[in-house]
């Protein structure tokens, strides 16, 4: 006899999560509801490594504009790890400002386009600083009216993000652009204003293959996956699990905070900030639309299913009965007991002594 797929119980729970994950899709917000979650996906959670950005940052652009410093720096960091949000960040702090004569634009934030060649970068600088015909002219023109420009929009730091463009992946050797990392060393030694470089760990082969634009390194700072090891790392992330909670659009606290919670969505996330708030905006759409008070076990889960990809291994972390480890589990391997116990007797004989 035929028996149902769906009583399968492996292809029941598959089936089961993927509805739940159509469904979440198809949710419709009310407006009053969309306000809500976007409210918190722009909340930026301030914690250390993003206050140090934010404070170079300001430092950088100070320099600049009181003693003509024009400096570099870098911020790095695996996608999603907040480079982009923080320089938004920032760039809202000192919006624009409408002058009599002209409209000032104190922070010009542009991305470098993918194999960024010198005339690339020019053009989406001259695109955003309002060029007519940004795409026009030679180089060198370009260049020109990159700088004029500059100094007409009383602009007074750059930041130039996904800067690990400047890195061919499609060459196996991962291929430098030199002539772009030239370009912007150029715009530096103009000393119009300092520029911000951001992008992933690959954007570092631009700054090692380019020992001058190393040099104009002020500083160096890594976004990184918060770790979840000891009794400090995990008071930490947990302190920032504390703060994404009272953003979120409830009135009643979710406990993201709680140590079981905190020990399934870092499992979930990899300790990656932009991952949980993923992992929470997807749930809190959930949540919206079933008129929930706070987020639970259950809506995490289905968020979690809705966003796990064929690649992603293990067992639905807010699905289980105890929450699964994060990290590398422990060798439990004959060669490692027996090699610990080895260890102990020697400590025992060493006592003995
Ligand atoms: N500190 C934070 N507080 C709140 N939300 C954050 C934070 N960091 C990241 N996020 C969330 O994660 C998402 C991804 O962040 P962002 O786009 O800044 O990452 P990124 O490092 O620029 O990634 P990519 O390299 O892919 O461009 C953002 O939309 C934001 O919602
Ligand atoms: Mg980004």
């Amino acid at each position: 006899m035929m028996t149902s797929l769906t009583r399968l119980p492996w292809v029941s729970r598959v089936f089961h999560e993927r509805r739940r994950l159509h469904q979440v899709k198809e949710d419709k917000l009310t407006p009053e509801q969309m306000t809500r979650l976007r409210n918190f996906q722009e909340h930026l959670v301030v914690y250390n490594a993003v206050k140090d950005v934010l404070a170079d940052l300001k430092y950088l652009h100070e320099a600049g504009v009181q003693h003509g410093g024009a400096g570099c720096m870098l911020v790095l960091g695996p996608s999603g790890s907040g480079k982009t949000i923080t320089l938004h960040r920032y760039k809202g702090d000192h919006p624009p400002v409408i002058e009599a004569e002209r409209d000032r634009i104190p922070i010009l934030l542009v991305e470098a386009p993918p194999r960024a060649t010198p005339k690339g970068l020019a053009e989406v600088m001259l695109a955003a600083l309002g060029d007519p015909a940004p795409s026009k002219g030679t180089l060198q023109s370009m260049s020109r009216r990159v700088e004029n420009l500059l100094e007409a929009r009383g602009v007074e730091l750059v930041m130039l993000d996904e800067f690990q463009h400047l890195v061919d992946r499609q060459s196996a050797t991962g291929r430098v652009a030199y002539d772009a990392a030239d370009w912007i060393k150029g715009l530096l030694n103009k000393r119009i204003c300092p520029i911000v470089l951001s992008g992933t760990e690959l954007a570092s082969q631009v700054i090692e293959a380019n020992e001058q634009l190393h040099r104009r390194c002020a500083s160096i700072i890594h976004l990184k996956p918060l770790p979840f090891g000891t009794q400090d790392e995990r008071r930490y992330f947990r302190g920032i699990l504390q703060e994404f909670d009272s953003g979120l659009p409830f009135d009643k606290p979710s406990g993201l905070a709680d140590m079981d919670f905190a020990a399934r969505i870092h499992v979930a996330t990899g300790g990656l900030v932009g991952r949980v708030s993923h992992l929470l905006t997807m749930a809190c759409r959930k949540a919206i639309s079933e008129d929930l008070l706070c987020l639970d076990m259950q809506v995490l889960g289905d968020a979690w299913a809705a966003l796990a990809t064929s690649s992603t291994s293990g067992p639905n972390p807010f699905r289980t009965t105890t929450p699964p480890t994060s990290g590398p589990k422990p060798d439990t391997s004959r060669k490692t007991r027996l090699r610990s116990r080895c260890r102990k007797r020697d400590i025992n004989e060493m006592l003995r002594a």
